[in-house]
């Protein structure tokens, strides 16, 4: 435990609440939360399995067949990517719990997990609570915010056993194309590393963005894995429900693991699942649209201060550069809080290259999100 710092988010609720406790209407832009609910037929799905006396039982270590066959199926229609549901499909308790995981599984002392800074605090987390050594790959603007896969060390590649990617990305909102994954595939495959896609913003672009699936890169399931995730896409962040996807050999060894940690997911979740990509998705052109109008709020108000942004393609944030008389991305994030009642995450949360940004959350509701902008441009 000595190794590692309590979750980032952890240290920002309790400084958020705080400045709540002082009298301040403080206005949360920090975590990655959805504010608006999962479309009605999802929620009555689970109040009925609620209600089913015969559900309140084990959902099964590895979900009902039904729920594999859900992701699948989902898989096929979205990325024309085919996944066997009993071999290749392993729900979660939220992709978090088995990001966590995936270290435990393969990582040893004395291991590397490459891992984008900035970026997603549980691979580094993960990665030092197993005892193996994070090494960051610096994500740049200048390179699109795409590590740089020659930059890393020949003895660094040698230790390499994981490697950690995420777009469309948390924080910076970049996005990739194919063409990196299959790049990226091509670099794990020689260098005996297992490819790790967290892909959790994939159904929320912007503007007809579609973004890809790290699976549709030929050959991608020799090397690496997915993450999956009903949380952003579909506002479930708190039923805890996600998906591995990909890599037989991967799914049965973190499944195996996951058998002494958890039972797997509850069954009222699992048919909330059903329900959520199997049924109606109408209702979800509605949240995007709503997310898009935040997005545009937020970019043009930012830019308006003298902030570099650029508009994200997807995602449910915005990556704003630090404006002029502001050294550090905590000197600015603290200055919020303290001076206009604002919560956002400073970009170092997020590791040393997410330094000059902060993290701005779409999930909250838009009149907030107005009046947040109101303050930071009054004085
Ligand atoms: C990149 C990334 N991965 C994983 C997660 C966790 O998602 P889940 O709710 O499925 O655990 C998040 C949540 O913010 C995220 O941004």
């Amino acid at each position: 435990m000595s190794a590692i710092k309590p979750y980032v988010f952890a240290g920002l609720i309790r400084r958020k609440e705080e400045v709540r406790a002082a009298g301040v209407d403080v206005i949360a832009l920090d975590i990655g939360s959805p504010d608006l609910p999962p479309g009605a037929h999802i929620v009555n799905a689970l109040t009925a399995a609620a209600r089913d006396p015969h559900k309140h039982g084990y959902g099964g270590f590895t979900g009902t067949p039904a729920f594999r066959k859900a992701f699948a199926d989902y898989y096929a229609r979205r990325f024309d990517i085919e996944l066997h549901p009993e071999k290749e499909v392993l729900p979660l308790l939220g992709s978090k719990e088995g990001i966590y995981h995936m270290a435990f599984a393969y990582l040893n002392p004395g291991d590397v997990a490459l891992v984008p800074d900035p970026g997603y605090p549980a691979y580094t987390g993960g990665a030092l609570l197993a005892g193996a050594t994070p090494w960051p790959m610096p994500l740049t603007r200048e390179r699109n915010w795409l590590p740089d896969f020659d930059a890393i060390p020949a003895d660094v590649l040698a230790r390499a056993r994981l490697m950690w990617l995420n777009y469309p990305n948390n924080p910076t909102t970049a996005v990739a194309s194919l063409a990196f994954f299959e790049e990226a595939v091509a670099f794990c495959r020689r260098h005996n590393i297992l490819l790790c896609h967290d892909n959790p913003y994939c159904d929320n672009g912007y503007d007809g963005y579609v973004a890809p699936s790290v699976l549709q890169a030929p050959g991608a399931k020799d090397v690496a894995v997915e993450f999956a995730s009903l949380s952003k896409s579909h506002n479930m962040a708190g039923m805890r429900v996600g998906v591995l996807m990909g890599n037989a050999e991967v799914i049965k060894t973190v499944g195996t693991l996951k058998t002494n940690a958890d039972s797997g997911p509850y069954l009222g979740i699992q048919e909330a699942t059903l329900a959520a990509l199997s049924g109606d998705q109408s209702w979800r052109h509605e949240v995007q649209e709503a997310y898009r109008g935040r997005r545009d709020l937020v970019v043009q108000g930012l830019r308006a201060m003298g902030c570099q942004v650029d508009a994200p393609q997807a995602t449910i944030y915005v990556w704003a550069g630090i404006p002029a008389g502001f050294n550090s991305s905590a000197e600015w994030a603290e200055h919020l809080l303290v001076n206009k009642g604002i919560v956002v995450t400073p970009g170092t949360a997020f590791g040393a290259h997410g330094e000059g940004y902060v993290r701005i959350s779409l999930g909250a509701p838009t009149e907030r999100i107005r009046q947040a902008l109101d303050r930071m441009i009054g004085n």
